[in-house]
Parts: C-alpha cells; structure tokens; sequence
C-alpha cells in the first residue's frame, strides 16, 4: 500500500504529489513545519503543536492558511487514510511554505498561496526501552532564530550527518561556550538531583516534549530550572537527557569521550521516562 499525503487540497498517493519548482520552500525554504506524534491514532499534544506553528508563521509574516479546527480534521483525515499499513501509531509532518510565484525573486512580490503537505509515517513507539546514546559537542551554527520551526535545517542536517559520520547518535550545541539544544532536540541536565535545561530564547525551539517533562518534574515534586547552562558543567553532571516528540526521551551516557555519571542509565532519567509514558497511557 503507498502512503496518502494531503498536499494542497488534495489526498494522494505519495509518488503522485508534486510540487513547483517556484515554490518559495523549495527555492528559498520560506516555511516552517511541524511533526505531531500520533498514538493510537489519536494526535498527541496536538494543540501545543498547532499553537507552536501558528507562532512559527507569525513570525515569518504568513497567515495560516487554515484555523485550528481544520488542521485537527485534515491531521486526522490523513492518519485514517495510512492506518492500515502504517499502523496506528504514527508520525504525521506537516509543513506550510510561502507558495510559489511566476518567477524567481527574493521579495515576495504577488500575494502567493501558500503550499500545504501533510504526511505521515509509521511511528516506532520507542520510549518502552530507554536506549543509552552517545554524543558530541559541536558549536551552534545555526541562525539566530532557532526559536522557529523553519525548514531551513541546512545547519542542523551538517551538524547531525557530521556527528553521525563519528558515530555519535546526536550533536549537543553551545553558543558562546553556553548549551543550547541538540541537532533535533533539546537538552536536560542533572546535578545533585536538580534537573536544568537552558530557557526558551532565540537561540533554542521551545520543544513540546521540554515543555511537558518540565510540567511532569513539577508534578513529581522535582526540582527544575531554566537556566543557561556552562558547557564546562556538561562534563560534571550525573545525568543527560535529549527529547523530542518522536524520540522521547533519550539518556546521554557519553559526550566526546566524557562517560557522564556513571556511564549507565541514570535514576531521573528513567523517572520521568516512566512519568511521560504513564502520562500518554492515561490519555489514550
Ligand atoms: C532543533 C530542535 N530542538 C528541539 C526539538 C524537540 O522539539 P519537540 O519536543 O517539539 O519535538 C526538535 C524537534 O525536532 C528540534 O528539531
């Protein structure tokens, strides 16, 4: 069976969907995106997802071209139409652009439509086993506004494949010798029992999976902070974590060839592990 994609108005199988070549994502990456984990067929933390993009697009002065409720109803639209072969759990992406124009140009010239894709893939429900990763620090060279979802991931794309080409499993990144976030991921930080992770600036996206293991650790009577974070701390803590909507929540056993803690899966770190699955569990 071929995956069903939503793309400007219509639902098609994947290998059909084409897009411009003036499409201003395309030429410019003039978009922003979003990826929605989907359990049980049910979208998690969907409104936090829709309210994040909303945000991106204002930021980049482009109007949704749909209002909440319709991007709920085209989500679910697609996860019906793929839950056959891609199961129930899945990973819908979604990414609005500017549209395209009748050439190219850098200014925005006409009012263009915007292009709308939606698609989805089958989504492993990895958080059962808490896989140890390791990683490597990395300068951030990204733009100044992380803080938005945009598909401009050239940055992010060079500091994963050259992490990788190591054999790291992710890149952590500082800016001017301070923690921002991971490649595709935002960072935790554990010290004597007290959770960090750097605060929402420009210089991090406002992960929805930091913002509720932030919501759990207060709900379990931990401390936490937001606060910036030395990388020379990095190498002292007793515990990391990375997190992302469909990755979870992954320990950092090693940084470069740091062992952080000791070396194993730390306490917390399996906690709020056990915190967010019984979280989803009691929604679905
Ligand atoms: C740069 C970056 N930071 C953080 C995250 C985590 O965000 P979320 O928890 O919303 O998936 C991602 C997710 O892709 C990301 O790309």
């Amino acid at each position: 069976m071929t995956d069903i994609v939503y793309l400007n108005g219509e639902f098609i199988a994947k290998e059909h969907a084409k897009i411009s070549v003036l499409d201003r994502g395309f030429l410019f990456a003039d978009g922003v995106y979003e990826v929605i984990p989907v359990y049980r067929k049910t979208p998690f933390r969907s409104k936090q997802h829709l309210t994040r993009l909303f945000d991106s697009l204002k930021k980049i002065d482009l109007p949704s071209p749909f209002d909440e409720q319709r991007w709920l109803d085209l989500i679910d639209e697609v996860v019906a139409l793929n839950v056959e072969h891609l199961g129930e759990n899945q990973s819908i992406y979604l990414q609005v652009t500017r549209g395209s124009e009748p050439y190219r140009q850098h200014q925005v010239m006409a009012k263009p439509k915007p292009s709308v894709l939606i698609m989805s893939s089958t989504l492993k429900d990895s958080a059962q086993t808490l896989t140890p990763q390791r990683a490597t620090l990395m300068e951030d060279i990204r733009w100044l506004h992380c803080d938005i979802k945009s598909i401009a991931l050239l940055a992010n794309t060079l500091l994963i494949n050259r992490a990788k080409a190591q054999g790291f499993d992710e890149a952590i990144l500082y800016r001017d010798n301070e923690l921002t976030e991971g490649a595709s991921s935002n960072v935790f930080v554990v010290k004597s029992d007290k959770i960090y992770t750097p605060p929402k600036s420009q210089f991090i996206l406002g992960g929805i999976t930091r913002d509720l293991i932030i919501e759990l650790c207060l709900q379990h009577g931990l401390e936490v902070y937001q606060q910036r974070i030395h990388i020379e701390e990095l190498p002292e803590a007793d515990e990391i974590w990375i997190c992302s909507s469909t990755r979870e929540i992954s320990p950092i056993v090693a940084i470069d060839d740091k062992i952080i803690g000791s070396g194993e899966i730390g306490p917390l770190t399996t906690r709020i592990s056990s915190a967010l699955q019984d979280f989803k569990s009691q929604l679905l």
